[in-house]
């Protein structure tokens, strides 16, 4: 008999306390025993609700039991999560976690935690929700060196262009209707302005190399600023505008970035839609793996949190070696970074031509119709080359990248 606790009884939490019941039976098949919840953690009491008689207030209980076998932790925020997590390792206990800033911020501290008391710590569910993408990095993509990932790791953003993209709406409107039908949170920073994203590949990308990628190193740029005008040239380039969580090995650097990108129709992730998220791995035996699914949603992220669970039940005693170092991974510089870019400057064509050519080279004008701007796409270039062109032009309205 394997006992969990769950700390949270939220959203994901209470997801977990679902699939744990509803599906005891093929879990303790596949387990080759039974998974039963004996604790769940909160603050707050759910008088009616079954989960009461097994509810407590005080996290020592859960650390003091020498029958909890895994701790899950799906309470969210850096404190007190990261001391329980910790407290529970140290403890001899297995932990799963859906937090993505927690594995983020304090990845290898706690994998060694748990290296040292022979025991797991599992992340699936931090990084696209429901989708498998950190057991595949880890296990079935172990044997090849990790050329790049490109994610859309976000599904309230790709909801939201995909609706700006579908009804020609502006960015605010849609913003307001995704609030309004709860897909957006009603402070919806960290998914528009990239953070969300940031923190995701950051996780991967640690995993990838073996090292820790600080998401405060990596370059973040969110999609406040896409209008409907730049959906209209996507339009015209048969592109859709996407927000991406990247890193990519150039030579024996790396570099990261989250950034809308302009992607075409040859592009693998064009379909994906709504709030689905995706992330194509490409790998140097295997090739491009593509994982596709609900990157949030209560029993989606809760699958993939038992399914830590469950690996941690299979694996008592047994520590499942994750290279992922305290060692700090570090970027290549972004103005070393290549990239092509779609470019809105005001005035006509006619009157921007030879500057344009002048100081970006042979360009791709892109008409739109608007009879004060036009566009145009740029070679690959340096981020550096492209600051300078564009600041000397003087008169860019807005860029971006092009993924082709
Ligand atoms: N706010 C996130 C999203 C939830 O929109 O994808 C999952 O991290």
């Amino acid at each position: 008999m394997i006992n969990v606790g769950v700390l949270g009884y939220g959203t994901v939490g209470s997801g977990v306390v679902e699939i744990i019941q509803k599906n005891h039976d093929i879990i303790a098949k596949r387990v080759g025993e039974e998974v039963q919840m004996k604790y769940v953690l909160d603050l707050r009491d759910f008088p009616g609700d079954p989960v009461e008689k097994i509810l407590v207030h005080d996290f020592e209980i859960i650390k003091n039991d020498p029958e909890v076998h895994v701790v899950v932790e799906t309470m969210g925020g850096l404190h007190p999560a990261y001391e329980f997590v910790k407290a529970s390792l140290e403890a001899g206990k297995s932990v799963c976690t859906s937090n993505k800033a927690l594995v983020a911020d304090f990845g290898p501290e706690l994998l060694q935690i748990a290296a040292d008391k022979n025991v797991n710590f599992m992340f699936e569910a931090s990084v696209g929700g429901g989708i498998p993408i950190i057991r595949p990095l880890k296990s079935s993509l172990a044997p090849d060196e990790i050329e790049e990932i490109s994610g859309i790791l976000n599904g309230t953003t790709n909801y939201i262009l995909t609706e700006m993209t579908e009804k020609g709406s502006a960015f605010d409107t849609v913003l307001k209707d995704a609030q309004d039908k709860g897909y957006a949170e009603k402070d919806p920073t960290a998914d528009v302005e990239g953070f969300d994203a940031c923190r995701k590949i950051a996780i991967l990308t640690s995993l990838a190399y073996g090292k820790q990628l600080d998401f405060e190193d990596i370059y973040t740029e969110g999609i406040t600023k896409i209008t409907d005008r730049d959906i209209c040239y996507a339009k015209k380039m048969d592109a859709k505008v996407k927000i991406f969580g990247s890193s990519k090995k150039v030579g024996d650097q790396v570099s990261a970035m989250v950034a809308p990108k302009l992607i075409t129709r040859e592009h693998p992730l064009y379909s994906v839609d709504g709030v689905f998220n995706a992330i194509l791995v490409k790998g140097n035996m295997v090739g491009d793996v593509m994982f596709y699914g609900q990157g949030a949603g209560k029993l989606a992220t809760a699958s993939a949190v038992v399914s830590d669970v469950m690996d941690c039940a299979r694996h008592q005693g047994i520590n499942i070696n994750t290279l992922w170092d305290a060692d700090k991974l570090q970027l290549m510089p972004m103005d070393d970074v290549k990239n092509k870019f779609f470019v809105r400057v005001s005035g006509t064509q006619a009157e921007n031509a030879a500057k344009v050519t002048e100081v970006f080279g042979a360009v791709k004008a892109i008409d739109a119709g608007y009879a004060d701007e036009y566009g145009f796409v740029t070679d690959y270039i340096t981020e550096g080359t492209y600051a300078k062109a564009a600041e000397s032009l003087g008169n860019v309205i807005s860029k971006i990248r092009f993924d082709s």
